[in-house]
């Protein structure tokens, strides 16, 4: 037993990490919070006539190499998710691309599960099939029989989502982490949907973790970034190939205000876990609503799956559902929300609506056949009060269904939106 030591992950609680990891009393100035450096270039040593430029594992030197906000934020995401390291890039694609572009060669096999987000889907359906011969199957992975066959003898990768973005579809990590390892390949997986400390992906079988830094984990909507965590092996190889050689590097600006807002992941987590379950609770209840999908819900396909793996922490903060009507029906319900913004995105601080047609590209086939004929609404449950954001639903619902004349405080909605 140590003493806990808010520099030492393994001595300190969870929220302890949130508000100390990555942050160190500044020695020039003595300043409590980590400085932001603007700097594109570092001291180089007396004598750097035989200096590698492009290893990252010594003093810094270039930003595009690596910087100091850079190096707080990776020290901070790999302890938080019990990794031995951890890359940062400019955006959650990013991060998900020097992945695969450090780890695949053409010929190589990977196995994606068949609701994955959208650009990942692009990534192996077109652009990485096309530009470098690597192939690809998309596959529903809660059907581990259907996993197995779809692994060949060329398969290095098992790539998921804990929770798919937008479907919710739930995977089975360790069961996921048994087969692929027993082919010889990793499992990477994206938990962007569940944080820590929801969930940690490498304590149950997980080789890397990726997550879009965008979301959860800065939080506040105002930055882009993306993390691969996993081996010191693995982290140098995507530092020396995908970010000193292809670029793609977080700015220090970014990296700095993302270990800023994940002071109070846990906190915000937890609200936005307990906002979700009662916002889906009413949407379940609504005879008006086509069908909610939320890991949370009894009638939920991986309900038992999403309780023994997540544990008490909740089911997460993200919901698809439909209103029960055509796609005008779907359009007049967002444009009358007055709390929920519409817009792309998840895990910011408000709460936030998207609505995709029937006819949109439905990921790799996964899409249950509610979300084919109705579309969704995938709704990204913020910190906002829950009765707020409850009320804003049932209004809009009432407005689509004829049962109210909406009035706002500046008088009555006109309803010919
Ligand atoms: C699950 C998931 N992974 C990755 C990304 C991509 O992140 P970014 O937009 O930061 O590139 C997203 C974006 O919505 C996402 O939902």
């Amino acid at each position: 037993m140590h003493a806990p030591d808010k520099h030492h992950p393994n001595t300190v609680g969870t929220s302890t990490w949130a508000v100390h990891g990555g942050n160190k009393v500044d020695e020039g100035t003595g300043a409590i919070r980590k400085p932001l450096v603007m700097a594109n270039s570092y001291l180089l040593p007396e004598d750097p006539s035989s200096m590698n430029w492009s290893d990252t594992s010594g003093p810094l030197v270039y930003t595009r190499h690596h910087g100091a906000n850079q190096e707080a934020l990776e020290e901070k995401l790999a302890a938080a998710e019990g990794g031995e390291a951890a890359a940062v890039l400019a955006t959650g694609v990013a991060a998900l691309h020097g992945l695969f572009f450090t780890i695949l060669k053409t010929g190589d096999h990977v196995v994606v599960s068949n609701v994955i987000y959208e650009a990942v889907y692009r990534l192996f359906d077109e652009l990485l099939p096309e530009k470098y011969g690597i192939e690809a199957t998309f596959v529903d992975v809660s059907d581990l029989d259907a996993v197995r066959a779809a692994i060949r003898p060329t398969t290095k990768l098992v790539h998921v989502e804990t929770i798919a973005n937008p479907t919710t579809k739930v995977a089975d990590i360790r069961a996921l982490a048994d087969i692929a390892h027993a082919a010889g390949a990793l499992l990477s997986v994206d938990s962007t949907y569940t944080p820590p400390p929801a969930y940690r992906p490498l304590e149950h079988g997980a080789d890397v973790v990726t997550h879009s830094l965008t979301k959860y984990i800065n939080g506040h909507g105002d930055a882009m970034g993306g993390v691969v965590v996993s081996s010191h092996e693995l982290i140098g190889r995507i530092r020396g190939e995908a970010i000193v050689d292809v670029g793609g590097v977080i700015s220090p600006f970014n990296a700095w205000l993302i270990v800023r807002g994940s002071v109070t992941l846990p906190l915000r987590l937890r609200q936005h876990y307990s906002n979700a379950a009662k916002v889906a609770e009413f949407l379940a209840n609504d005879p008006r609503i086509a069908y909610v999908s939320y890991p949370g819900l009894e009638s939920h396909p991986e309900h038992e799956l999403a309780r023994r793996q997540f544990g008490d922490f909740g089911f997460g903060g993200m919901l698809a559902f439909a209103v029960d009507g055509d796609s005008d029906a779907q359009n007049r319900f967002v444009n009358h929300l007055r709390v929920i913004t519409s817009a792309v995105s998840l895990g910011h601080d408000e709460s936030l609506i998207a609505h995709s047609g029937p006819g949109a590209r439905g990921g790799a086939g996964g899409y249950p056949e509610e979300f084919q004929r109705y579309g969704h609404l995938r709704l990204s449950v913020g910190l906002e009060d829950p009765r707020d954001l409850i009320e804003d639903i049932r209004y809009a619902l009432d407005y689509v269904f004829g049962e109210a004349e909406l009035t706002t405080v500046s008088g009555t909605v006109d309803s010919t939106v």
